[in-house]
């Protein structure tokens, strides 16, 4: 059965979480905008290197128990509640390939894309021309599809990293906003 959003707990940092933190610690600008921020841990992160960040999440239960971040968090699907162009935007998404969302710290939908593709579509007006956003899938998901998908909205995509664990390989891609 699918969980209110009032009973939803801050995802607890994990290893998708770390294997993020380990790129963005050295990322450094103005505007960085943490999608599905959760408990916080990756916008306190980036507060170190960047003036604002701005963390989102569906779920305002969420919010209310920050960790490790408590400014400037808004509860809005994506970037949807946002007027604001950012040099960064970061996700650890939520990849599992499910039919249904029943969990919305884990669940993506049919092939681990229902929600991704939806967050990408939100992102996609908010970040600054040249800026990048990084995000984390899973070879648990269609990740070929997504990335497909990153490009038919703008960007110019790589995988940056990889990391093989037990049951899954995590995997970091790099959107870069196209000029025009
Ligand atoms: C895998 S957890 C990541 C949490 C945290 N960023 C981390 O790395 O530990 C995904 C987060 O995205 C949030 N979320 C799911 N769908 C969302 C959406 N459409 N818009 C905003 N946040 C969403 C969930 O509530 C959850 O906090």
């Amino acid at each position: 059965m699918r969980k209110k959003l009032s009973e939803v707990e801050p995802y607890p940092p994990s290893e998708d979480t770390f294997f993020l933190a380990d790129y963005i610690k050295n990322e450094k600008g103005d505007y960085a905008l943490d999608i599905g921020t959760g408990s916080g841990y990756l916008a306190a992160l980036l507060s170190k290197s960047f003036s604002v960040v701005v963390g989102t999440d569906l779920s305002f239960h969420v919010l209310k128990k920050p960790g490790y971040f408590t400014t400037n968090n808004i509860c809005c699907n994506a970037a949807d509640a946002l007027n604001q162009q950012f040099d960064l935007i970061i996700c650890n998404m939520p990849y599992l390939n499910t039919d249904e969302i029943l969990d919305i710290r884990t669940d993506g939908g049919r092939d681990g894309l229902e929600i991704p593709m939806k967050i990408i579509d939100s992102a996609k007006s908010r970040i600054k021309p040249g800026g990048k956003f990084l995000y984390v899938t899973s070879s648990l998901s269609n990740f070929k599809k997504l990335i497909s998908h990153t490009e038919l909205d703008g960007f110019n995509v790589s995988i940056l990293a990889k990391k093989k664990l037990f049951f899954e390989e995590l995997i970091l891609v790099k959107a870069v906003k196209l000029l025009s």
